[in-house]
């Protein structure tokens, strides 16, 4: 994909505004309706009900003030930082009608210099886009620093706020995160790391660059000619008749995506696991750091953990599986008893589970014995999943190789057994090749990322004989 020299942004700008016979409002509310459309298919307002945009004085400002404007038409509540108001007609008027939608103007000594501590769920980064030359001046000086230190994922990474209570909020900029240079992006190091970047027309230099999770491109303006005659002709369409721009694809690298591995780390700062916090019975500890897990919305998936099992001449082999119970028997899960986990765990019941939490910076490790769970309680848990899963248990021979025409072959199985049992009231019968296993744990341990690779790690081990109960030790990290 082609990136755009500062040079090249502003010659296209230039032409849209002349020959190409745009006013600056139509590019703002384009610009502005792609950026609420991008980070609207990125932070829904279910999730993230509080957005608040920060407006430079410049024309990324105005695309802010725009976007501002449909994300409190879209139900999200807005507030809007805007310290250099212009009086120029296009930006008065976005402010009156910002006012009149119920977004709320806030002065922006009141945002304070800890961004983590802002009441926002996604902070709109609409300061400076590709005119902007440093340095800073204040108030813009400080709200950058607080951006870079308090939001975003420069911000995770070094723990600022509380991982759980105090989530730091995600971080869009608009076409060039402030602060960056066009072409060089962040040259010092240390700027802001926003988690999603809206770029308008076509990617500047400096989008190459950009690490965060989400990449959209909007404000798609360009003539076939122009996209010709700036070597932009292999830009992504918009999909369909949408204003919700596509995904931009990731950028080429020079250097192999891999190059950069000895230099990926991350400084464990979110908590820390004391003695005082481990209580006597393991599974009470499991069970608030699952809370903990389940109320983080970073975590997307809680109960996915990696299964590990022996094979012949013990080899051990991992994968996923869902945790879909939790008793003092031990930790349940769903399988086809015919598959590779299946059969290893009927031939040796030794395994091992392992849950990682990536945004809390937790690991659990537990370790045990898994045998089949009763046939009643298999099957009352395959009664209660949804009808297209009870199909999937018939239609796949789980690690069999597919034979056959591929693909292919699967869909016309699971087309075979719809059509079967096409009649909803019909119950889909259990599968005896399918169930549960639970494992009952004899170790587990559990682990909190600490700086400087210090980490907590907690372990308890299921004491002997007739006392019961667990040992507690601490091991080194
Ligand atoms: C997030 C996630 C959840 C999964 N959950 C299950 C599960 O609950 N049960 C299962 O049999 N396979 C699950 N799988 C698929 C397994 O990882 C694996 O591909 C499959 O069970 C075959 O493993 P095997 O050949 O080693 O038996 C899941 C995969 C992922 C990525």
């Amino acid at each position: 994909m082609a990136y755009l020299s500062k040079a090249d942004a502003a010659a296209i700008d230039a032409e849209l505004m002349g020959p190409g016979g745009f006013s600056l409002d139509q590019l703002m509310e384009l610009a502005g309706l792609s950026v609420a459309c991008s980070l609207a298919a990125e932070y829904p307002a279910a999730t993230h009900p509080r957005v608040l945009v920060l407006a430079g004085p410049g024309n990324n400002g105005g695309d802010g003030l725009v976007a501002a404007r449909h994300l409190r038409h879209f139900g999200y509540e807005v507030a809007v930082a805007y310290p250099r108001p212009t009086q120029r007609p296009p930006f008065q008027g976005l402010v009156t009608q910002l006012r009149r939608a119920g977004a709320r103007l806030v002065p922006v000594e009141d945002l304070g210099p800890d961004a983590h501590a802002w009441p926002a769920d996604v902070v709109l980064d609409g300061l400076f886009g590709f005119s902007f030359r440093g340095p800073l001046r204040p108030p813009f000086d400080a709200l950058v620093a607080a951006l870079a230190a308090g939001a975003g994922a420069a911000a995770r990474a070094t723990g600022a706020g509380d991982a759980v209570l105090r989530p730091c909020p995600a971080l869009v900029s608009i076409d060039v995160p402030s602060g960056w240079d066009v072409e060089a992006g962040d040259e010092a190091g240390h700027g802001l790391r926003p988690d999603m970047l809206v770029s308008l027309t076509a990617p500047k230099r400096c989008a190459a660059r950009f690490a965060g999770a989400h990449h959209y491109l909007g404000g798609r303006f360009l003539t076939p000619d122009l996209a010709a005659r700036y070597g932009l002709a292999d830009l992504p369409p918009f999909p369909g008749t949408q204003h919700a721009p596509a995904p931009a694809p990731a950028p080429p690298t020079t250097a192999s995506p891999h190059a950069d591995l000895p230099g990926m780390r991350q400084s464990y700062t979110a908590g820390t696991l004391e003695e005082s916090d481990a209580p006597a019975d393991p599974l009470a500890l499991f069970q608030r750091w699952f809370g903990d897990a389940r109320a983080h919305p970073g975590v997307a998936e809680p109960n996915a953990m990696v299964l590990s099992t022996l094979g012949a001449g013990s080899a051990p082999s991992a994968r996923v599986v869902l945790l879909k119970g939790l008793d003092s028997r031990g930790f349940a899960f769903f399988t086809n008893y015919a598959s590779r986990k299946g059969t290893e765990l009927d031939a040796n019941p030794a395994a091992a589970l392992t849950f990682f939490w990536e945004p809390l910076q937790r690991q659990v490790r537990v370790e045990g014995f898994a045998r089949r769970l009763p046939a009643a309680e298999s099957e009352a848990y395959f009664n209660s999943r949804p009808r297209g899963s009870q199909l999937g248990a018939w239609a796949s021979r789980q690690s069999a190789p597919v034979a056959g025409n591929g693909r292919a072959a699967l869909d016309e199985r699971m087309a075979e057994l719809e059509g079967q049992y096409a009649d909803e009231r019909e119950p889909v019968p259990y599968p005896e090749h399918w169930g549960g296993f639970v494992l009952e744990p004899h170790a587990l341990e559990f682990w909190q990322g600490r700086p400087s690779r210090l980490h907590d790690r907690l372990v308890y081990e299921r004491r002997g004989g007739e006392e019961g109960g667990w040992t507690l030790t601490r091991l080194q990290p």
